[in-house]
């Protein structure tokens, strides 16, 4: 095992340093200087923008109101008009980088139990259990990264309400959330194909597999690459009493053998994830796409079906060709059986003030139901 990394700060003549946590993957800032209730905003966002981190040692709530004081100044930015949809799209992801990055510089300590040794700080300690495990020794993190973990330990114990579930899924950290439920909707309505066995290709939560499961395919086996998720889908099966009914495999891709249903929601842009978090939907070179529809045809039991669960935002930022797609079916010897349509229902599709509203107004998420070639 590697190191834990360290951080590392001097607090005049005197030096310290703690070990440094970070699910994104963030390395540890080298330039860190101790910061309290003194520093103005302005001060701070100087350092932040220099790449200087601040490690906070007065009141808690005061570090979260000097963390949104930093957010309305890199809002404030000016953003470079693009010419293009694809442009739009890598200007908007290199500004939300550099956001992060800014705002990444507020540091929290923590003690080994996970609590937070500061005036007036919330008991975080079982939100950091989920994400991080068990703690061994004091550490730091971001204050951006603690209010993300926060945010998820609150949609974990809410959960996500599945009308075609009649019943919720609890999204663990890091784990691919149906906010956006309309794709469920799809998986819901499409007329199942005959026989008792589904592949649910990358089951995040199980949520496909829990709706395949309750339209009455007798067995579904469910694989991901990520434990996290494969944890949440087991939590989430055995809520809703479906677990003996789906199995749960780490895979790459495909389980062995064949099955009457192949479904497979892989992450919809084609492009590089600037986190480990953004796995499930930044799909680097469309590798997941392509892993699937190249291996289906040896998957699919006779007159079965894949079921390709995808958005168009990717063609409507100019990153794949509806040609590309079709090209990729053929080559894996793929043809359309069928596609089912739906429009998405979330805020941000009509919003106007997104950078990526031309594309996203225009956005269709589809259904592909295919049949291998000659079957
Ligand atoms: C967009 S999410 C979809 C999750 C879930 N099926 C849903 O529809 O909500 C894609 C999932 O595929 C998983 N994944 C990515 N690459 C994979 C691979 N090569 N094999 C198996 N799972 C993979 C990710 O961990 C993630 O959980």
């Amino acid at each position: 095992m590697s190191e834990p990394a360290l951080l590392h700060w001097t607090d005049g003549e005197q030096t310290g340093s703690a070990r440094w946590r970070s699910e994104a993957g963030v390395p540890p800032p080298k330039r860190v200087v101790l910061a309290d209730d003194r520093m103005t905003a302005d001060a701070a966002y100087r350092h932040a923008c220099e790449g200087t981190a601040l490690l906070w040692r007065g009141d808690f709530q005061n570090a979260r109101q000097l963390l949104q004081a930093l957010a309305r100044r890199a809002d404030r930015k000016p953003r470079k008009a693009a010419a293009t949809p694809t442009e739009a799209f890598h200007l908007h992801r290199q500004a939300q980088a550099q956001r992060a990055r800014t705002l990444g510089m507020l540091l929290i300590p923590f003690d080994a139990d996970h609590s937070i040794p500061l005036r007036r700080a919330p008991d975080v300690q079982q939100a950091c259990l989920e994400a991080y495990g068990p703690a061994q020794e004091a550490y730091v993190a971001s204050l951006r990264e603690l209010l993300g973990l926060i945010g998820a330990h609150e949609w974990r114990k809410k959960g996500v309400e599945i009308p075609a579930l009649r019943g919720r899924i609890h999204p663990h950290y890091g784990v691919f959330s149906p906010v956006r439920g309309e794709y469920v909707d799809l998986v819901a309505r499409a007329p199942l194909p005959a026989g008792d066995l589904a592949f649910d290709i990358g089951t995040g939560t199980g949520v496909l597999a829990a709706v395949l499961a309750r339209r009455g395919v007798a067995r579904v086996v469910a694989t991901d690459q990520d434990p996290r998720a494969l944890a949440c889908a087991r939590d989430n099966l055995e809520r809703l009493g479906l677990a003996a009914r789906v199995e749960l495999v780490q895979a790459d891709l495909f389980p062995d053998g064949r099955a009457h249903l192949l479904v497979c929601n892989p992450p919809w842009v084609p492009a590089r994830p600037s986190s480990p978090l953004e796995h499930a939907v930044y799909d680097p070179d469309g590798r997941m796409l392509r892993g699937f529809l190249d291996g289906a045809a040896a998957h699919l039991a006779p007159g079965g079906e894949a079921w390709l669960v995808l958005s168009d935002l990717a063609e409507h930022l100019g990153l794949r060709s509806r040609e590309e797609l079709l090209a990729a079916f053929e080559r894996a010897g793929l043809r359309v059986v069928a596609r089912l349509d739906i429009r998405p229902r979330h805020p941000r599709a009509t919003d106007t003030s997104d950078p990526l509203h031309a594309a996203r107004s225009k956005e269709v998420t589809s259904l592909w139901r295919l049949a291998a070639v000659g079957a």
